[in-house]
C-alpha cells in the first residue's frame, strides 16, 4: 500500500501559455490538487497571477484549487481569492499582523484557512491557531522562485509539527512547499507531510502520470 499522500503540482513550473491545457493533463493523470503560487512582487521578489487568472481557470478545470498566497496583508484579497474560486486559502503568518482575523475569515468565506511559515519561522507564530486550521505550509525553501533547493532543517520542523498535532490529537494537514522531489519524497512522508508540492520537479518530468507513479513509488518507501 503506498502511503498517502496527496500530491500539489505547483502551477509556477507549468506553461503558462496553456493554463488550460496544463489542468487538463493534471485531471487526465490522476491528479486531484493544485498548488497556485501568487506572488506581489513585495512579500516575495517575484510576481505571477492573481484573481482573475484563477477564475479563468476555475471556469476550466475541477481540481482542488490549494492558493497559497505570498503577498503582503492579504486580508485585503481573501474574498476576492474565494470569488475567483479559491477551495484551500493559505496565507503567510509573515504578511499580516492580524493572523487569527484572517484564518477566521477564510473560514467564513467558506474555504479552507492555511497558515504558511518561512523556513526561519518558528512553529509557535501558529501554535494557538493549530486547532482553527486545515492545513499548515511548513516553506522548505524561501518563498519566491521555483527550481531551489530544499533547505535540510526544515525536515526537522515537519518533525516538530507532526509530534505537536499527535501530542493534542488535532487533524490539520501539513503541506511542504519547495525543492521537494522523488529524493526527498519519503523522508517528508515519514516526518509527517501529508500534502507534497512539487514544481519543477514535476513539471520537468512529463508525461505527468509517469511522474506521480514516481512519487507514489518514492513515498511508498517510507517507513510509516
Ligand atoms: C516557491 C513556491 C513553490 C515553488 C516550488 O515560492 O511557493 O510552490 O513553485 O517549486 P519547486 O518545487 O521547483 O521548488
Ligand atoms: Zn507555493
Amino acid at each position: 500500500m503506498p502511503a498517502p499522500f496527496i500530491l500539489s503540482p505547483s502551477l509556477l513550473s507549468s506553461d503558462f501559455g496553456r493554463l488550460a491545457d496544463e489542468l487538463a493533463a493534471l485531471e487526465g493523470a490522476g491528479l486531484r490538487w493544485v498548488h497556485l503560487d501568487v506572488m506581489d512582487g513585495l512579500f516575495v521578489p517575484n510576481i505571477t497571477f492573481g484573481p482573475p487568472i484563477i477564475a479563468a481557470m476555475r471556469r476550466r478545470s475541477k481540481l482542488y484549487f490549494d492558493t497559497h498566497l505570498m503577498i503582503e496583508r492579504p486580508e485585503r484579497y481573501l474574498a476576492a481569492f474565494r470569488e475567483a474560486g479559491s477551495d484551500l486559502i493559505c496565507v503567510h503568518a509573515e504578511a499580516t499582523v492580524h493572523l487569527e482575523r484572517a484564518v477566521s475569515e477564510i473560514r467564513r468565506l467558506g474555504a479552507a484557512p492555511g497558515v504558511a511559515l518561512n523556513p526561519a519561522t518558528p512553529l509557535s507564530q501558529v501554535e494557538y491557531l493549530l486547532p482553527q486550521l486545515e492545513m499548515v505550509l511548513v516553506m522548505t525553501v524561501n518563498p519566491g522562485f521555483g527550481g531551489q533547493s530544499f533547505i535540510p532543517f526544515c525536515l526537522d520542523k515537519v518533525k516538530d509539527l507532526a509530534a505537536m498535532r499527535r501530542e493534542r490529537d488535532l487533524s490539520f494537514r501539513i503541506q511542504v512547499d519547495g525543492g521537494v522531489s522523488p529524493d526527498n519524497t519519503a523522508a517528508l512522508v515519514a516526518a509527517g507531510a501529508d500534502v507534497l508540492v512539487s514544481g519543477s520537479a514535476f513539471f520537468g518530468h512529463p508525461p505527468y502520470k509517469e511522474r506521480l507513479d514516481v512519487f507514489q513509488a518514492a513515498a511508498a518507501t517510507s517507513p510509516t
